[in-house]
């Protein structure tokens, strides 16, 4: 027989607001919000204050509560309600994209120990059932890589830099004030909700865990307008890629701004979109489109997972058998643009370069890079550059190039 749900709900903000609307509109859902969990005593509320605890413990100690819904934008306070609800024998759903990279292996432990549900469709690109496709339909070995816009703040900044050619502190001021941006934007613009979000999908894609930590995260906070035109004079539009791959035995990740041309999967995804492209083996590619944030979009995503455990669904993680092989790696060479008002020193090491231009008041260079040497230039801080990876494969070997200039110092 179903089991009704009886949901505990901590946060009452723009996704666990969007989700008390979207459930009592939900005719299917044999669920119902017992109490609710909020943190600021002195806010107006939409709904009777009858609805209302300041106290975690009235819901995780209530035992006719069975479902704890995490919506809170708090990850170390969202940690504990979480592992208190598992310990408690509750079901869990949560959004929250930065306590399940940070912890997923420990709470993917934690609940089967405790053998309770714990879903997170909404974590990643909110409306976009990604996580469940994943887990269900490719639920095999095939995938060879996973890549997608999984950020809607910065696809709107990005959108609009393009195609009115706005800068990017203009566009990023009308985005706060629309409320689409965080008053902090370093989490969207500096690529950390982009790397959560990947770190989440190479789990359910390859059934590797990577450390949140090892995965590079450049963002757009440094874009100039001499950046966007250079896309624009070639047909290019740049989009902050979230991008993981499959290569042998290997895993190659990062978040990182991409030139792309019209023909590529994320070229016409404008604004609070946000896309996924998967590559599998005999399926070849296959797209999805969604919102990537916002009120109802999200609590779709929550609402769906609340559903599922109506019928006690849980991910099985059936990849991890075979995931636990692969290495991540980031020992490989890529294409990129690096950009500045200043003249470019030999801090960037292109192991070739294809095309380089130096006018009076803009520099850049195109080339290959070995990507671990990245590492030693914090992108992210330096208002003097900016960088934008291609859209073309990344490669193991050793560019002729490289190999020649290898093999001439090896001579001397
Ligand atoms: N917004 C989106 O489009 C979106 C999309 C995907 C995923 N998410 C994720 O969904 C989660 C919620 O985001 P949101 O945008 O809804 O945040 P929000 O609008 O800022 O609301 C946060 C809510 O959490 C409550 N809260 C904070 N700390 C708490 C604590 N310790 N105990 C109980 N309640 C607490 C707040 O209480 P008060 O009301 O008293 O302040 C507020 O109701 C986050 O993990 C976010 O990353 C959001």
């Amino acid at each position: 027989m179903e089991t009704k749900i009886k949901i505990g709900l901590f946060g009452f903000g723009c996704v666990g607001g969007g989700l008390y609307e979207v459930l009592n509109q939900s005719k299917l859902l044999n669920a119902e919000i017992v109490k609710i969990c909020v943190k600021s005593k002195d806010k107006e509320r939409s709904i009777d204050a009858s609805h209302f605890t300041f106290e975690k413990d009235d819901l995780l100690n209530n035992s006719e509560i069975n479902t704890i819904v995490e919506l809170i934008d708090d990850a170390d306070a969202a940690y504990e309600i979480v592992t208190t609800a598992f310990r408690k024998g509750k079901n869990v759903v949560s959004a929250n994209k930065k306590l399940i990279a940070l912890h997923l292996e420990e709470l993917i432990q934690l609940s089967r120990k405790h053998q309770v549900s714990f879903l997170y469709e909404a974590s990643t690109c909110a409306s976009i059932p990604v996580i469940r496709n994943l887990e269900e339909y490719y639920n095999n070995d095939s995938l060879s890589k996973i890549e997608g816009i999984c950020n809607g703040t910065t696809n709107y900044i990005l959108t609009q830099t393009h195609a009115f050619g706005k800068s990017y502190e203009e566009v990023l001021k009308e985005a706060q004030d629309l409320g689409f941006a965080e008053t902090d934007p370093t989490m969207d613009v500096d690529g950390f909700d982009s790397k959560f979000k990947l770190d989440i999908l190479i789990a359910h894609t390859f059934g590797k865990i990577v450390e949140v930590g090892e995965i590079l995260n450049i963002g757009i906070r440094n874009i100039k307008e001499e950046d966007v035109n250079f896309g624009r004079e070639k047909g290019l539009k740049i989009k902050l890629i979230s991008r993981a791959e499959k290569i042998g035995d290997k895993v190659i990740c990062f978040v990182a701004p991409h030139f792309v041309p019209e023909d590529h999967f994320a070229y016409n995804v404008e604004n609070e979109y946000n896309c996924v492209a998967i590559q599998a083996l005999f399926s070849d590619k296959q797209f999805f489109l969604g919102k990537g944030a916002g009120s109802y979009p999200t609590a779709s995503a929550v609402l769906s997972d609340i559903s599922a455990l109506q019928f006690d669904y849980n991910y099985e993680y059936k990849k991890f058998k075979t995931g636990g092989d692969l290495e991540y790696s980031n020992e490989f060479y890529a294409k990129v643009y690096v950009g500045s008002p200043y003249k470019l020193t030999d801090e960037i090491e292109f192991v070739n370069i294809e095309e380089s231009y130096s006018g009076l008041e803009y520099h850049y260079k195109i080339g290959w890079v070995k990507f671990s040497s990245l590492a030693s230039v914090d992108f992210n801080k330096r208002e003097d550059l900016f960088i934008s990876f291609f859209s073309e494969d990344v490669k193991f070997e050793k560019t002729k190039d490289e190999s020649r200039v290898e093999a001439l110092e090896a001579a001397l």
